[in-house]
């Protein structure tokens, strides 16, 4: 009831807030939407070719996710997951910036750091073996955001196995560009100013 909402909703608050560009605008670096995929990720921050500012987005931009998810679970596994969706929607649809965010791969990593260390290790090793392999920011995550849910399943995590797999094709459909650019063979690999 009440107490799922508020998780939810706490969860959304940590979620919403858009670090990429506090932290691009905070280096004096402008707006981070106004270059490369106009996103306001770690990828595109490194755009900028300031590494360690890209570096310090995707850790906030997961620990957004983390810290909700760990604060609500000391109430059931059904807050910490409710939280973590909240966080990542929050990443996604920010009411600050319109409802106009990000592609949410950082704050769902955040959310399974939170929820399931297992998971954690199955992302990133999928995301840096098709990242070391291709190149392609996108394509390592969308890899990996399908590899996560099998594995969460296989591994008996019902619950965060059906979150993840929601979560993944959200993060499908908010990559709709990059798919389309990866099959053109247009997408810009990683680091490289495309
Ligand atoms: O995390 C987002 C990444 O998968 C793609 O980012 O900036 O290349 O669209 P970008």
């Amino acid at each position: 009831g009440a107490g799922l909402l508020l998780a939810l909703a706490l969860g959304y608050l940590s979620g919403s807030i858009p670090f990429g560009l506090i932290l691009t605008r905070m280096a004096g670096l402008g707006d981070v939407r106004s270059i490369g995929s106009g996103n306001i990720g770690a990828t595109n921050v490194l755009r900028t070719g300031n590494k360690k500012l890209a570096a310090l987005t995707l850790l906030a931009d997961a620990l957004k996710g983390t810290v909700p998810v760990l604060v609500a679970s000391r109430f059931g596994q059904e807050f910490g997951l409710l939280a973590g969706f909240g966080a990542f929607l929050g990443h996604l649809y920010p009411v600050w910036l319109k409802f106009k965010g990000g592609k949410g791969v950082a704050t769902y990593l955040g959310v399974l750091l939170g929820a399931s260390w297992q998971g954690l290790l199955v992302f990133a090793a999928t995301w840096l073996g098709m990242a070391f392999l291709f190149r392609y920011s996108s394509l390592a995550a969308l890899t990996a955001a399908v590899v996560v849910p099998v594995a969460l399943w296989l591994l008996g995590q019902t619950g965060p196995a059906v979150l993840f797999a929601i979560m993944s094709a959200i993060v499908y459909f908010k990559h709709r560009q990059n798919i389309s650019r990866l099959l053109a063979g247009t997408e810009s690999k990683i680091g490289s100013k495309g």
